[in-house]
């Protein structure tokens, strides 16, 4: 297709497997970082995700972008948008459609063959805007001078509350990585889940239809396949639940017995009920997440909810970098 142009960034393992293993015998908390969530599978899965009625994250952003005079109104124009986590490409089509001349789009994804794909669709359905996909580690980005088409605005864009499994410290130092990439008076808009009933947030992470469930698990498919271990995802449990102190739902998986496993030489051994923290997702009010951004160095040009105050976006402009 001649407007898609694809970019690898992904580097060769070595330190990749090391950071795992050391996150699997950190004590006393055993980890895998949440990224590794996203294989093809994990991809797939986390689509799924988004189409069930507890996850009421997606629907509720998406009635937020339908606003499309909100966007006319705080964003510019002949724009180049680069989304950072960009998965399926749902939300931005609401964005690109309500743009004026959007010049060129740069999804970033760290989950190969759904980014190939769905940017060859969006490439499709978009003939007139230039697609560039990057497959990379949004936090090991150093620029993109090179891919950002020069002389344009640039949009950040970063939905579906990602920013939400960083820890504060970790999303303020990402959220200033971003407006190094975006540059001094270019735009941002970004995506949080507001902290709501823990009913309705626990549900969303623990679905009657078992989905996340197997979301949670197929991380251990993904370690598997990337470091040559031997997890049995099935000898594993899924727990989720919110973190009242740390405002936050946390991901675990849950040892159904004793057991050894077997990652890059080194032995990890669980006790049964033992857990693996594989995700945090942060829940803020308003005036918390407005002084992470403050504190990043960006202004708030405009905040918009849905109508149950469920999710909010924040339209940020680069004030200092
Ligand atoms: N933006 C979409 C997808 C959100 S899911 C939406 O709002 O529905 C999070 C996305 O970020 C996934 O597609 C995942 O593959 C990607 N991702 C997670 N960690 C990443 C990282 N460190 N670098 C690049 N992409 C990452
Ligand atoms: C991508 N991320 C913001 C999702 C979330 O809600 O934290 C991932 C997810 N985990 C479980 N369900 C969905």
């Amino acid at each position: 297709m001649e407007n898609l142009n694809f970019y690898n960034f992904i580097e060769s393992s070595f330190f990749e497997d090391k950071e795992i293993v050391d996150n699997l015998k950190s004590s006393p908390q055993k980890k895998i970082n949440s990224k590794h969530l996203y294989d093809e599978n994990g991809s797939k899965l986390f689509e799924m995700i988004t189409n069930l009625d507890d996850y009421y994250p997606t629907r509720s952003e998406l009635e937020i972008l339908d606003q499309k005079n909100v966007f006319k109104k705080n964003l510019p124009e002949k724009a180049s948008i680069i989304e950072f986590g960009s998965g399926s490409n749902k939300k931005v089509r609401k964005l690109l459609e309500a743009l004026s001349n959007p010049k060129e789009y740069i999804p970033i994804d760290i989950s190969y063959e759904f980014l190939k794909t769905n940017a060859k669709e969006l490439a499709k359905k978009f003939p007139k805007i230039k697609v560039k996909a990057i497959c990379a580690d949004f936090n090991k980005l150093g620029s993109l001078q090179n891919i950002i088409e020069h002389k344009s605005k640039n949009l950040g864009f970063f939905p579906g509350s990602t920013i939400g499994n960083f820890c504060p410290d970790d999303a303020k130092k990402l959220l200033k990585k971003f407006a190094k990439i975006l540059g001094k008076n270019n735009y941002l808009v970004i995506g949080i889940d507001i902290r709501k009933d823990k009913k309705i947030m626990e549900k969303a992470y623990n679905d009657s239809e078992g989905i996340t469930a197997e979301f949670n698990k197929n991380i251990l498919k993904g370690i598997n396949k990337k470091t040559g271990a031997k997890f049995d995802a099935n000898s594993f449990e899924h727990l989720a639940y919110f973190n009242d102190k740390k405002k936050r739902i946390e991901m675990h998986l849950i040892s159904k017995e004793n057991q050894t496993v077997n990652v890059s030489n080194k032995k990890i051994k669980f006790e049964k009920g033992e857990t693996i923290h594989t995700e945090n997702s942060y829940k803020y009010s308003e005036k918390e997440f407005k002084e992470l951004c403050n504190s990043s160095g960006y202004d708030v040009i405009d905040f918009v909810t849905d109508k149950n105050k469920y999710f909010g976006v924040f339209f940020l402009k680069v004030e200092r970098i």
